[in-house]
């Protein structure tokens, strides 16, 4: 890398983010994900950690083979097994890394009961191997803001001589603060033999929200790539949002001249993609991608907005790739129309898919008056809606509902080819509809999440619903959108189980057979 203010975007939310419980993500929807990080100019994708499953070394593989532009990465423990997997899963793409780590803080060390000596002797040992392999090489100190100073600088060393080529210092629990995040990478460049030699990096979690203050301090330190996920996705409470460190350091540029190659008008859709297939609905008022953060309800602000953006805006919404014009569409719009906006959101359609969305979008603007962007978004993500191919396709839905329980639903659900109808109480709307396709197709898939929101204001809301549904280690969500709440709950519901009988029929599960927190 020539240009010293160039920082390297590393996202890992198909690895940190997707490990979170709860978020666990279909091969394909990993493999779009990826597609859009790659499009959106991200430097390095951290794929998975291909020695979890076989469901994560297939995507990992897949998505190296598929990679155009951005660095395919692996994480690996301190093992030659795991290394040599992820080495396998990442060979294919144009540019391979493995990424390999450690827990160097005494809390950590103490888990495979390690010496600081023998530790260090593994780290040789395996930074080594992965370098036989690779000669893109990254190495982690797990909990690196909690490892002893003299430690910490000691395996950096060790690794850095061992032919890593990116050191990563992660701040595991979300312990450090800003000050102190510059402070130790500023230090470990100045002080450990060879540091010029390579790029250090910082990996930060949310705990004390701290994540994205503490990420830039450290490039302010000299640390030149920071890990991130989309929406902040991850553990806990979450790794450093991507969208927060791009568009901090383009909206202030002024006091902190680094670049990065992120394309941020890509920064909306990706948002939402990652929303929708991982389940973890973006909070209104979360920095850059939140509902609310380009909206401004109150009189004075809209005043002042009217007479000048700049008056309480210090982003404009295209430069996330948020509409021009937030003009609805309406019954009387038109293919063209639809076509236009959709660009406008940065969703590229070919004609058939057109074709399909615009029957959704008719059917949608009959019941409500005006369509508005989110809407959209809502109907272009709108998994629910019925395909030939599924397994189970909701044909009618009849609900009674009201102050005496209990309530009752009057469903017919095509299983197959056989079409099958049921009246089945529950407590409550959804309850009771929920119980009819139980009755319908008798599974033992249990719920893990049940999630509502509506789209926009008015009584005439879209709801978007999803649905999380777990059998035997597989996971499946769904999701639908509907003006009728109890409607898209249902759609979701069969839409997760439809997902779910693909993924019995191909095999394995989605919990991990190891974690990365198992003493490698
Ligand atoms: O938070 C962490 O320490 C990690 C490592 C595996 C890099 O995610
Ligand atoms: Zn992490």
């Amino acid at each position: 890398m020539t240009d010293k203010n160039r920082v390297l975007i590393f996202d890992t939310t198909l690895r940190d983010g997707e490990q979170s419980p709860g978020a666990t993500m279909s091969h394909d929807e990993k493999l779009e994900i990826a597609g859009l990080l790659d499009d959106m100019g991200v430097d390095i994708i951290e794929a998975g950690f291909p020695i979890a499953s076989e469901g994560d070394f297939a995507a990992v593989s897949e998505i190296a083979k598929n990679a155009k532009s951005a660095t395919i990465c692996g994480l690996a423990r301190a093992n030659f097994k795991d290394i040599d997997r992820a080495w396998e899963a990442v060979r294919h793409a144009k540019s391979p890394r493995i990424h390999t780590f450690i827990g160097t803080s005494p809390l950590h060390r103490a888990i495979p009961n390690l010496t600081q000596d023998e530790m260090a002797e593994r780290i040789h040992e395996t930074v080594t191997h992965a370098r036989n392999l690779c000669d893109n090489v990254q190495w982690s100190p797990m909990d690196a803001t909690r490892t002893e100073w003299d430690y910490l600088a000691r395996v950096v060393e060790i690794a850095i001589r061992a032919g890593a080529t990116t050191i990563n210092i992660p701040d595991t629990v979300g312990y450090t603060a800003p000050v102190e995040s510059a402070d130790l990478i500023r230090r470990l460049i100045a002080e450990v033999p060879g540091a010029e030699e390579v790029i250090f990096s910082t990996h930060c979690h949310n705990d004390l929200g701290m994540a994205t203050a503490n990420s830039l301090a450290a490039v302010a330190g000299g640390a030149r790539q920071i890990e991130c996920t989309i929406n902040g996705l991850g553990e806990r409470a979450g790794n450093t949002a991507l969208e927060e460190v791009v568009m901090a350091m383009k909206v202030r540029h002024d006091i902190m001249p680094w670049t990065t190659g992120v394309d941020s008008t890509k920064i909306m859709h990706i948002s939402r993609r990652v929303a929708t297939v991982s389940g973890f609905n973006v909070q209104f008022n979360k920095a850059i991608v939140g509902k609310n953060a380009f909206a401004h309800e109150s009189g004075i602000h809209q005043d002042g907005m009217l007479k000048n953006a700049e008056t309480f805006e210090i982003m404009r919404p295209q430069d996330v790739g948020l509409s021009e014009s937030s003009l609805p569409l309406g019954k009387h719009s038109g293919r063209a129309a639809l076509r236009a906006k959709l660009k406008d959101l940065g969703v590229e359609m070919a004609d058939n898919q057109l074709g399909d969305l615009f029957v959704r979008f008719k059917a949608l603007a009959d019941r409500k008056k005006e369509v508005f962007d989110d809407d959209l978004v809502a109907l272009v993500s709108d998994a629910g809606s019925a395909d030939a191919s599924d397994h189970l396709e909701v044909k009618f839905l009849r609900v009674i509902c009201g102050t005496e329980a209990p309530q009752s639903a009057d469903l017919i659900l095509r299983v197959g080819d056989a079409e099958k109808r049921v009246t089945a109480k529950g407590d409550g709307p959804v309850d009771a509809c929920f119980n009819a396709v139980k009755e319908c197709f008798p599974h033992g898939a249990r719920l893990q999440i049940y999630q509502v929101g509506a789209v926009t204001e008015g009584t005439d809301a879209q709801a978007t619903v999803s649905v999380r549904l777990e059998e035997e280690g597989r996971i499946a969500t769904g999701s639908s959108a509907d003006t009728d709440t109890v409607v898209a709950s249902v759609k979701a519901y069969v839409n997760a189980l439809n997902r779910l009988i693909l993924r019995r029929e191909k095999g394995g599960t989605d919990t991990p057979e190891v974690s990365y927190k198992d003493a490698g």
